[in-house]
C-alpha cells in the first residue's frame, strides 16, 4: 500500500492513513455527497482531538476532499480507539452476518441498512431532517424529445406539487427546458435514443421509486385537457386498479375496445370486442389489459411489472398483453378511468429516430423491431411458464400468454 494517495495531496498525512485512504476514495467517493449530509454533524472535532494545524486545514477548505480527510481521521482515531480497547476480547465477538439483511448486505447491522431510497432532491446545506419540505407520493414520467416541448408543459401543469416529475431526455436537448419553471425541480435523465421502457427499466428500480404509491409511465405526445392527475388517483384508489390508463378520446383511430373512453360511468374493466378476438371474457384484449403509451402503476404493481420488462427488449409490445401476470384477479385490478380521460395525438416520436436501411424508411425499421420484440417477448415467457411447470412436475397447461 504505498502508492500514493488517490488525491495526490498525502505528503502531510501520516502512512497510516494512506492504504485506508484508498479504500475510502474508492467507497465513499462516489458517495461523497450522502455521507456529508449523514456524517458531518456527528462528527465532533473536539473530540476526535486532531491537531490544530489540521483543524484549521479541515475548515478553511470547502471541497469535498475536505470531507474525506476529515472522514479519515475520524475512522483512524475510533480506530485505534478500538484496538486498544478490546485486545482481549476481540476472539469473543462474533462478525455480524444478517442473513435478514438485503442479499449483499449481510455483514451490515441491520439498524445501518437502507434498501430503498426516493427522488426527493436535497439542499447541500443546513439540517438534513429539514431538507425536504413536500414529499411527493407520487412519480409521473415522460419520455420526451424537444419538439414535444409546449405539449409537456401543459401536461405537466396537470400534476400537483404532490407528483415528482420525472423526464427522459431521448434527443439530448435538456437545456431548453429550463425555460419552465417546473423544470427546476424536475428531475432530467439524457440518453440518447432509447425508449421509456429502456429507461424505466434503468432508472425507475423498485427500490428507488419505493417512496411512490402510484407510477405514471406515460408518452409526450397525450393531450390532457380533460384529465386532472389527483382525481384520477382518487378514482383508481376507489376501483381498487393497480394497473390501469385514462380512457382515450374515440374519435381517434383507436385499435383496441378496452382502452375506449366511455362517457357513462368512472371506470371500466371489461369490454366487448369483435367476434372472436376474445377467448375469455376475462383475459385481454376484453379485460386485463391496458395499453403502454399512459399506463399508471401502482407500487407493488411496477415491483413486478420492472421484473417482467427484458433488457434488449426496448419497444414494449407485448408487454401489455402481460402485464395482467402481475396483479391478482387481473381482470378486476386492471382497468380504465373514463372520467378522466386523454388524447392520444399521435405525432411521430422515437418511431422517426431510426434508421434507413436498406430503402426502407426509418419508421420501418423500427415498426419490424418493434415486431420482432412481441415474437421474442412472447416465446421467453411461454417457455419460462412451461419450464417452471415442468420444474414442479406439472403438465404445463396450454400458453396463457397471448
Ligand atoms: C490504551 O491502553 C493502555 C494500556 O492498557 C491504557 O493505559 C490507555 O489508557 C488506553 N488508551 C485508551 C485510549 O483507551
Ligand atoms: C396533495 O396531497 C395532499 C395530501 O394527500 C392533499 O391534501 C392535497 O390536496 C394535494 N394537493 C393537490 C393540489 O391536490
Ligand atoms: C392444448 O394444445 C394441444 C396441442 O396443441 C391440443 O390438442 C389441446 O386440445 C389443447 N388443450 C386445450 C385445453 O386447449
Amino acid at each position: 500500500m504505498a502508492k500514493p494517495g488517490i488525491l495526490g495531496r498525502s505528503s502531510s498525512m501520516p502512512r497510516s492513513n494512506e492504504g485506508m485512504r484508498l479504500v475510502f476514495s474508492a467507497v465513499i467517493g462516489i458517495m461523497l455527497g450522502y455521507l456529508f449530509g449523514i456524517s458531518f454533524p456527528t462528527v465532533n472535532i473536539t473530540k476526535l482531538h486532531f491537531p490544530s494545524s489540521i483543524v484549521s486545514y479541515i475548515e478553511d477548505r470547502n471541497s469535498g476532499i475536505t470531507t474525506q480527510t476529515l472522514l479519515n481521521h475520524a475512522w483512524t482515531s475510533a480506530n485505534s480507539h478500538k484496538k486498544n480497547n478490546s485486545d482481549s476480547k476481540s476472539d469473543e465477538i462474533p462478525k455480524i452476518y444478517v442473513t435478514s439483511n438485503p442479499k449483499g448486505a449481510e455483514r451490515l447491522p441491520p439498524g445501518i441498512v437502507v434498501s430503498e431510497t426516493d427522488l426527493y432532491l436535497r439542499r447541500l446545506w443546513g439540517e438534513p431532517s429539514e431538507d425536504l419540505t413536500i414529499q411527493p407520493k407520487y412519480l409521473v414520467t415522460f419520455t420526451v424529445g424537444i419538439a414535444q416541448k409546449a405539449n409537456i408543459d401543459a401536461a405537466v401543469k396537470k400534476f400537483s406539487e404532490n407528483f415528482t416529475i420525472m423526464l427522459f431526455h431521448y434527443d439530448g436537448r435538456t437545456t431548453e427546458w429550463d425555460e419552465f419553471e417546473w423544470s427546476k425541480r424536475a428531475i432530467h435523465v439524457s440518453v440518447s435514443k432509447q425508449t421509456k421502457w429502456w429507461y424505466a427499466k434503468r432508472f425507475l428500480h423498485p427500490d428507488v421509486v419505493a417512496r411512490y404509491d402510484y407510477i405514471f409511465i406515460w408518452d409526450e405526445d397525450l393531450g390532457v385537457q380533460h384529465f386532472n392527475a389527483e382525481e384520477y388517483i382518487k378514482l383508481v384508489r376507489k376501483h381498487g386498479l393497480e394497473i390501469s390508463q385514462p380512457g382515450l378520446e374515440p374519435d381517434r383511430g383507436l385499435t383496441w375496445q378496452m382502452t375506449k373512453r366511455r362517457g357513462d360511468r368512472e371506470v371500466h374493466k371489461v369490454t366487448e370486442e369483435r367476434p372472436g378476438w376474445c377467448s375469455d371474457p376475462h383475459l385481454p384484449p376484453c379485460a386485463a389489459f391496458v395499453e403502454i403509451m399512459a399506463t399508471v402503476f401502482s407500487r407493488d404493481a411496477w415491483r413486478c411489472v420492472w421484473h417482467m420488462i427484458q433488457n434488449d427488449l426496448i419497444h414494449g409490445w407485448g408487454l401489455d398483453f402481460a402485464l395482467r401476470k402481475c396483479v391478482e384477479p387481473a381482470h378486476e385490478k386492471i382497468g380504465v378511468v373514463d372520467a378522466q380521460w386523454i388524447v392520444h395525438q399521435g405525432v411521430p416520436s422515437l418511431g422517426n429516430q431510426g434508421k434507413s436501411e436498406n430503402g426502407r424508411a426509418p419508421w420501418e425499421g423500427v415498426r419490424g423491431r418493434c415486431r420482432k420484440e412481441w415474437g421474442i417477448f412472447q416465446a421467453r415467457l411461454a417457455d419460462a411458464e412451461k419450464k417452471y411447470y415442468l420444474d414442479q412436475g406439472i403438465t404445463p397447461p396450454n400458453s396463457t400468454s397471448v
